[in-house]
């Protein structure tokens, strides 16, 4: 029989409204997109699914893709969730989305109704679940009508194959047509995940007046910008980082002369407020209320351990924040 959580769990973490939903979300969630994947170590997986739990972190993250291969960070959260968590999936928000490609073909990417609900059907069976928390719609379709990609996520709400509907990396312009468009259908747009950090702040402008003013609930993902934003690339490129790995999504080459200059100022920053560049990051992301939680990923129980302790950081002044804008101009 697997080992109990602690008892503290609940103490430490700080659970935040999801827009103007019921739904509360931990200020810290845990995607699954690197480290999790069939061709990485089962144990540290398990082990940091286990960790990020009894730190309160009860949101886990995933899209039918996550792996290398697609599918696979799936398939070992189920066999996890099965073997650790059975008598915990009350106490989980797990989520998973679709829109990239997932199998071949004209039916295995975008947003087309048959795709969308397909591709659920996939997800839950690789995970071995009867229902997800959050669906989402992985990334606006030019080509699909909006109210198709909708309709699909109204749909599996109403199946109970899904209990709230998501979108990601939707601008502005489409969040507002599609928060209306869900109103209509009956089905609330509970949470929008773009991507957002110090060095991507696109969304200030675009999206968060659109998600503020509808109630939608924001989950900011990379809020580490894949990493940059911590102590791993302040000198050199650790082999074991993400940016060392053939599977890696971050390129050595983004990790410019100019970008480093940058990150060790931001780090000499955080250090004098007596934290490390990454926990200083995550305050940044979360320090807006319309940021319900940021969606880190790690790939060491140790990196859980070192980002959670924000909840016992200073929060940032104004004049910090002012200071930190200087430094990322
Ligand atoms: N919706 C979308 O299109 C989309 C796109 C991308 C991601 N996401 C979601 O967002 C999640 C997070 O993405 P991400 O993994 O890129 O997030 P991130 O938090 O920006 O970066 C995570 C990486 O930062 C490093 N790290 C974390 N904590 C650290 C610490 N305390 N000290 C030093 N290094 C630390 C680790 O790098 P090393 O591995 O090098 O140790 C870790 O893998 C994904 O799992 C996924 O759920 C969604």
């Amino acid at each position: 029989m697997a080992k109990a959580f602690s008892e503290k769990r609940y103490e430490a973490m700080t659970y935040n409204r999801c827009g103007t939903s019921g739904l509360k979300l931990p200020a810290i969630s845990l995607g699954l997109w690197h480290n999790f994947g069939g061709v990485d170590s089962f144990a540290t997986a398990k082990a940091m699914l286990r960790r990020a739990f009894d730190l309160g972190i009860t949101h886990f993250d995933l899209a039918n893709n996550y792996g290398p291969p697609p599918g696979s960070a799936e398939i070992n959260c189920g066999k996890i969730l099965k073997s650790d968590f059975k008598a915990y999936r009350d106490e989980l928000v797990i989520s998973t989305k679709a829109g990239y490609r997932m199998w071949p073909g004209p039916y295995g990417e975008w947003g087309s109704r048959k795709y969308l609900v397909t591709s659920l059907e996939q997800s839950l069976k690789r995970m071995k679940l009867e229902y997800v928390d959050i669906f989402y719609h992985h990334r606006p379709d030019p080509d699909t009508p909006l109210d198709e990609s909708l309709g699909a996520l109204d749909q599996v709400v109403r199946q109970g194959k899904a209990i709230y509907a998501g979108v990601s990396s939707y601008n502005g312009a489409r969040t507002k047509d599609s928060a209306a468009l869900m109103k209509e259908l009956g089905t609330p747009l509970t949470i929008h995940q773009p991507s957002y950090s110090m060095l991507n702040r696109g969304i200030e402008k675009d999206l968060l007046p659109v998600t503020g003013t509808a109630g939608i609930g924001v989950i900011a993902f990379c809020p580490l910008a894949q990493g940059l934003l911590t102590n791993r690339y302040l000198k050199d490129i650790p082999k074991d980082s993400r940016a060392s790995k053939k599977h890696g999504f971050l390129k050595k080459e983004r990790i410019t002369p100019e970008l480093r200059a940058k990150l060790v100022k931001l780090n000499a920053f955080a250090e004098r407020r007596g934290q490390s560049l990454a926990r200083l990051a995550l305050q940044w992301v979360l320090r807006d209320p319309r940021v319900t939680s940021a969606l880190i990923g790690a790939s060491k129980v140790a990196q859980l351990e070192e980002n959670v302790k924000i909840l016992k950081d200073a929060p940032l002044t104004e004049a910090e924040l002012a200071e930190i804008d200087g430094l990322l101009a």
